[in-house]
């Protein structure tokens, strides 16, 4: 285990044990898809199986030893995260599965008591679908309407398209990502949120780039809601979290019905639980939760600045890198300080299938496609893009391979 504070890649890169293997007929692996998913360290695989070895149960409900030790367990990650995002109380947080449904419950319960006819709800156009379509199908369902904020071909948000939402006073709900999944771009979400508060219209900040990468404090940026995954941040999937202003919460509907979130249930009436537990319906993914604990350790061990120095350094070098190959177009904010760890780019016209194909070959793994981006896509008049993506335990030498082996495509392809 790392020494608190102390961020050295390769010890950080002997805690996960992924990293050690071997893929494509003997090629060390090199782990260049973390925006979709990160590696686990050892003490989140471990935390998880000592749950189901040692005190598999059910929480909130039996008295017996194990299930008090599994609530405890798992209210000890509540308490965690908490502190993890600067929020005022445990009260704030809600379990979920992933950051869809924590913008679905903001969407299916805030949104349906409050947004109306010709109301609007504004987003922007680097948007993940899961911060689209939520929305997409509750203007639709209210006659409300949807609009977006574009974005520059420099990577950055066109603000004076949001401040002229702002003007129409007919803006119920802003909704941004304070992290491109795509561009890498971390939005001015600070001056959205002050903006927004002036006309009293709540924010939500997708988080689901920027909790993982850099210090993020919920108290400071005054969000109303923020929701963000575990998997992208070491732990497990299947968890997400959703934080919510108390008195927001404490006016919305339940959204999901069922166990645990009841007080009392009668045959024509029901009673709801307190916060949080009034949002968290059913049995929740107990171990994954607890193992998502490890990995909130192991992140505030190493510092939040520190990771996110080390990766604007390791950026700023693959950007540098890979603005030297002949015949790449790489999207986003040209200064790595303005943007998280992602490099998204096309390289002459070899398709990013193909190309993400040959990085295998080198037993590189890169992600290609839409990236859940199809808007964004559309802006940029492009299909797909290929993406690097990088977080603790990358290193300049594996941009360098990855860089070789860009090479060795372009010269493949002719470019
Ligand atoms: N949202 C994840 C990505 O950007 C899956 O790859």
């Amino acid at each position: 285990m790392l020494q608190k504070g102390v961020f050295d890649v390769e010890k950080i890169r002997q805690d996960f044990p992924i990293l050690q293997r071997k893929v494509m007929g003997g090629k060390p692996l090199v782990y260049l898809d973390n925006a979709a998913t990160t590696q686990k360290p050892l003490s989140v695989i471990n935390a998880i199986s000592d749950y189901y070895t040692n005190y598999n149960s059910n929480i909130h409900r039996a008295v017996h030893q194990m299930a008090e030790e599994a609530t405890i367990a798992y209210e000890e990650t509540r308490k965690k995260i908490a502190k993890f995002i600067n929020a005022k109380s445990t009260d704030e947080i809600i379990f979920t599965r992933n950051t869809t449904e924590a913008i679905n419950l903001v969407a299916y319960s805030w949104g349906r008591a409050n947004v109306k006819k010709d109301d609007r709800v504004v987003i922007t156009e680097i948007e993940h679908h899961s911060n689209i379509v939520p929305w997409q199908i509750l203007t639709q369902e209210k006659g409300a309407k949807l609009e977006y904020v574009g974005v520059g071909d420099d990577g950055y948000l066109k603000m004076h398209e949001y401040r002229n939402y702002l003007d129409s006073n007919k803006v119920k709900l802003v909704s941004v990502s304070q992290m491109s999944n795509v561009l890498g771009t971390i939005t001015p979400v600070n001056e959205i949120i002050r903006s927004s508060h002036e006309k009293g219209i709540p924010v939500l900040i997708d988080g689901a780039q920027s909790v993982p990468h850099m210090p993020v404090d919920v108290q400071k940026l005054d969000c109303d809601f923020m929701a963000f995954s575990a998997h992208k941040m070491l732990g497990p999937t299947g968890v997400g979290v959703l934080y919510v202003k108390r008195d927001i919460l404490e006016k919305m509907p339940p959204f999901m019905g069922g166990g645990d979130m009841i007080k009392e249930v009668h045959k024509y009436e029901t009673r709801y639980n307190d916060l949080p537990y009034k949002f968290e319906g059913g049995t929740p993914n107990i171990a994954d939760v607890i193992g998502f604990s490890a990995a909130i350790d192991y992140l505030d061990n190493l510092g939040m600045d520190r990771v996110r120095e080390h990766e604007i350094d390791i950026t700023k070098y693959a950007l540098d890198r890979i603005s030297g190959v002949k015949g790449v177009t790489v999207y986003g904010p040209a200064n790595a300080k303005d943007r998280g760890g992602v490099v998204s780019f096309n390289i002459g016209d070899i398709h990013p299938h193909d190309l993400a194909t040959i990085m295998n070959d080198h037993g590189i793994a890169i992600r290609s496609g839409h990236h859940c981006a199809q808007v964004l896509m559309e802006r940029l008049d492009v299909a797909a893009t290929s993406r690097a993506s990088f977080y603790i335990y990358n290193t300049k030498q594996e941009v360098d391979k990855f860089i070789e082996a860009l090479d060795e495509a372009r010269r493949l392809f002719k470019i």
